[in-house]
């Protein structure tokens, strides 16, 4: 089997890559290295089952002589997380809703499935949770940027169903929802391998606003592992959305908390706005928590690892100098 992957250098992406390297398949990847890096491949990159195309999405002729030649397509590239739509919105819209329709349209037309990555960003301000899949989307103004990664990331679904539709895609969307691990920058706005970060150096851990916002945090292993659940057994997932999540709840001050005491660190623990670093643009979400009752069911899938095995994965891979 030869899959492509766009997106493959970036933190989830490259453990996709790790997990059917070793189960011997064929992989590809197109990646522009926007936010992925080689060094989170180059485990494999004299491996021959490995081909690399250092590329964007938005090249229609390379992604659809891609798709020709694979089997199946994993579509993450995307510009990522709140932080790159606030600094970079129209690009990032662009090549998110570009990208998308490049990926579906050499898909529908080469009758390859697609799994695409989505977001619990498009549960936006919705506050009945656990978020089901048919839950409504609450976004905000759309002068308030934040939310252009959600409403790009919709209109994609959109365009998925679409192209089911009329062109018979056999599509299959995940949200993901707080997808944490080893190899996820912390540049991007994530909190996780910030938290990390600053107390691994004592400096002060950044807690925006009071820190009762709560998140389920998921190990990128989990998510790999319900990828391929899908990927094993693609029928029942065509025409579906899936949330992957766990369903521990924890507040981003419980969080910076554990992340203090399992690193033994000296920081302080401080409180600041947002706004204050992300000007404006920024609107906070008070929980995120997924039903994850229908990939349970349907894939028979459950995560495995605990907010605590996750954050002592991050601090050996960034003790271990990356
Ligand atoms: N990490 C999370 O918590 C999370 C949550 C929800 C959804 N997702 C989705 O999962 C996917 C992967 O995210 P990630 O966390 O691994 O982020 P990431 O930034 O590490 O990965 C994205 C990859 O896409 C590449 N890329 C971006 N634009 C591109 C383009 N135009 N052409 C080719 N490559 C391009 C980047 O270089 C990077 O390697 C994304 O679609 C993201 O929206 C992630």
């Amino acid at each position: 089997m030869k899959i492509l992957i766009t997106g493959g250098c970036g933190f989830i992406g490259s453990h996709l890559v790790d997990t059917l390297i070793k189960r011997e398949t064929n992989v590809e990847i197109v990646d522009d290295l926007s936010t992925g890096k080689i060094e989170n491949i180059s485990l494999h990159l004299k491996n021959k089952k490995l081909n690399l195309w250092i590329d964007s999405v938005l090249n229609k002729s390379l992604i659809d002589e891609l798709v020709a030649k694979n089997d199946f397509i994993f579509h993450f590239a995307s510009a990522v997380g709140v932080k790159k739509i606030l600094d970079n919105p129209l690009l990032s819209i662009e090549s998110n809703i570009e990208g998308a329709k490049n990926i579906f349209t050499s898909a529908s037309k080469y009758k390859k499935p697609v799994l695409f990555a989505s977001t619990s960003e498009i549960y936006g301000k919705n506050e009945n949770v656990p978020f089901k899949e048919d839950a409504d989307i609450v976004l905000g103004p759309t002068f308030k940027k934040r939310w252009g990664y959600a409403c790009s990331k919709a209109m994609d679904e959109f365009l998925a169903f679409a192209f089911k539709e009329e062109r018979g895609l056999n599509v299959i969307i995940t949200r993901l929802f707080n997808t944490v691990g080893p190899r996820q920058s912390e540049s991007y706005g994530m909190v996780l391998p910030r938290f990390v970060l600053q107390s691994l150096s004592d400096k002060d851990i950044t807690v925006f606003k009071d820190g009762t916002q709560s998140r389920c945090f998921i190990h990128v292993y989990d998510v790999v592992d319900a990828f391929l659940e899908i990927l094993d057994s693609p029928d029942k997932a065509y025409g579906e959305i899936f949330n992957i999540g766990t369903t521990e709840e924890t507040t981003i001050l419980n969080l910076a908390h554990m992340i203090k005491r399992l690193t033994n660190s000296m920081s302080k623990i401080i409180f600041i706005n947002p706004e204050s670093i992300y000007n404006t643009g920024f609107q906070d979400m008070e929980k995120r928590v997924p039903d994850i009752t229908k990939i349970n069911k349907l894939l028979n899938f459950t995560p495995k690892y605990s907010l605590e095995d996750i954050i002592k994965d991050v601090i050996k891979y960034f003790k271990s100098g990356r």
